[in-house]
């Protein structure tokens, strides 16, 4: 059993294909382990949307090659959007890793352990040359942007996604928690943005396909489900285009943004994302939650709304990033839409869904923004009840529009004054949106316990009920000055974080992978803090 260690840093993109490595390295015999020093192979999946991402990244590099040159036999794989923007530069400058594989390839990834393996144990014996660098990477290139027909028929990553392991996962906390991949890659260009170059042109997966893993996920305990699609809302599959040797439909390539703009001319039967999700919510009955990131602030139809508004078990939450407040940069940054058209979008989802949270990302500091630009921004932010917004300062990126064509002239210390500006901007409205819900009631997914020594916990006795059943009172309780306070932490609907406070860690983890509701009677601009109901 040679045991692997897998760190993975980035997105839920990455999370998800190291899922399915894992499961495909178990199946193929290998072991995981939680701690790198117990590992013979270390795999690092790494993210190239900042430079901040990479430089973790590289220095984790770096500690396992000084370990490799003081004689360690270790091998060294770097994975994901790092290995495909940096490619075979990557071996130049790290001589220490041995094999590379980028996320359109990582079906891959357990051939070229093998051939590294192989090798390295012929080396030891004194009688094999070094690898090919074709038999140690594993790169897409521009591969993925050939013509639907031909990257449908080579389409292998499907083989990936569908050979997910369905047994509970070894490493996870939240094992009734899974992402289901429903679009791979991206077309829109945003000019700061690496996505689509390391994840390629955007691949939409068979509606048939989605709907069987969410139901075998169900079926093994999972009780919430999360798409992932760089634009979810993009989703949409053409039937009878593009079919695989054995007669099932294959994954195929989007149409492109035409397709939203104008109405469908062709008898072709057509699967939009509105489709998918009622499909999933009515099919699968027994899934608690559905949930889906990220979308894009542009072609989110009624037709979607329509579909959470009328399922129950989708959950109210959107994160639809803005970007920026100021139609001059969003015009730079090639987003494609103005911000009156992101507010009307945000409105309209309003009014269709008086309880839906809103979340987004903001960049601050992209080229040329001027004081006024971010004023528009901090307006945006004031305007929109967003429940959390995630603010980073623009990193430029070799190999985007914006990164050849614009200077990255906004220095860092205004970078950084407005990151916090905005921040502390966003922490008001945070606070304002969790203060609304005091005196709700929400349905709470609980996720985590915690338990910290708190000097000032207060007595709770609340009765309590289990969706639908008694729950033994003796269970929860009060907890006494000085006493180690235990929480259970859970999620609303809309993705609120709200926490309760358990009598002991055993009744604490009773609740993990359920849901409950909770009476809100607290709230500060992070978390949501109550009780669970009576009824
Ligand atoms: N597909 C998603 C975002 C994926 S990347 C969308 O379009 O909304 C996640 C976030 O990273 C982006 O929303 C953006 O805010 C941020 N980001 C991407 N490239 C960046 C860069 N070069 N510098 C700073 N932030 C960046
Ligand atoms: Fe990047 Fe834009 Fe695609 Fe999001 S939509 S992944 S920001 S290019
Ligand atoms: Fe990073 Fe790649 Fe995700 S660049 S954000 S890991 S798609």
């Amino acid at each position: 059993m040679v045991p692997v260690y897998l760190e993975t840093f980035g997105c839920q993109m990455n999370e998800l294909d190291s899922e399915l490595v894992e499961g495909q390295l178990i199946a193929l015999g290998y072991t995981m382990v939680r701690h790198v020093d117990e590992a013979s192979i270390i795999l690092f999946n790494t993210c190239s949307v900042r430079e901040q991402a990479e430089q973790k990244a590289y220095s984790r590099i770096g500690i396992v090659g000084a370990r490799k040159r003081a004689g360690e036999e270790l091998i060294l794989g770097v994975i994901g959007c790092m290995a495909e923007r940096d490619g075979l530069d990557l071996f130049r400058r790290h001589p220490q890793v041995d094999l590379m594989c980028g996320p359109g390839e990582l079906d891959r990834l357990p051939q070229l352990i093998d051939n590294v393996r192989r090798t390295q144990s012929m080396q030891r014996q004194g009688d094999a040359d070094p690898l090919a660098l074709a038999d140690r990477s594993a790169l897409a290139g521009n591969r993925s942007r050939r013509s639907t027909t031909l990257a449908a028929a080579e389409d292998n990553l499907e083989s990936l996604d569908l050979s997910r392991a369905f047994t509970p996962r070894s490493r996870s906390t939240k094992e009734h928690s899974a992402y289901v991949r429903i679009t791979r890659g991206c077309n829109k260009f945003c000019t700061y943005c690496v996505v689509p170059t390391t994840r390629g042109a955007e691949v939409h997966r068979p509606p048939d396909h989605i709907v069987e893993e969410c139901k075998r996920l169900v079926d093994a305990g999972v009780v919430e489900i999360t798409l992932l699609g760089q634009t979810v809302n993009h989703y949409r599959y053409q039937h009878g285009t593009a079919v695989t040797v054995d007669g099932r439909e294959a994954p195929q390539v989007g149409p492109g943004l035409s397709a939203f703009r104008t109405a469908y001319s062709g008898t072709a039967r057509i699967t939009t994302f509105a489709a998918l999700l009622h499909r999933i919510h009515h099919e699968i009955p027994a899934l608690r939650r559905l949930r889906f990131i990220t979308s894009y602030p542009r072609d989110f139809g009624d037709d979607i709304l329509a579909v959470l508004r009328d399922s129950p078990r989708i959950c109210r939450y959107l994160h639809a990033p803005a970007q920026s407040g100021s139609d001059r940069i969003l015009r730079l940054m090639n987003r494609g839409y103005t911000v009156s058209e992101y507010t009307e979008f945000i409105d309209r989802s309003l009014g269709m869904l008086p309880d839906l949270s809103i979340a987004g990302d903001f960049i601050v500091g992209f080229p040329t923004e001027s004081d006024e630009d971010f004023e528009a921004t901090c307006a945006l932010v004031k305007r929109i009840p967003y429940k959390n917004n995630f603010i980073f300062k623009y990193s430029p990126r070799p190999g985007t529009t914006a990164f050849e064509r614009l200077k990255d002239d906004v220095p860092d210390a205004t970078k950084r004054a407005r990151n916090n500006h905005l921040l502390a901007l966003q922490t008001e409205v945070s606070r304002q949106v969790h203060q609304r819900m005091v005196g709700a009631t929400a349905e709470v997914l609980f996720d985590e316990v915690r338990v910290r020594r708190s000097p000032r916990a207060k007595a709770i006795s609340p009765q309590l009920t289990l969706r639908g059943k008694p729950f033994h009172e003796a269970t929860v309780g009060h907890t006494d000055e000085g006493h180690e306070q235990v929480q259970c932490v859970g999620r609303t609907s809309g993705d609120l974080i709200c926490a309760i406070t358990c009598k002991s860690e055993e009744s604490a983890s009773f609740l993990i992978g359920k849901t409950a509701f909770v009476e809100i009677t607290a709230a500060t601009p992070l978390l949501l803090s109550g009780a669970l109901t009576h009824s």
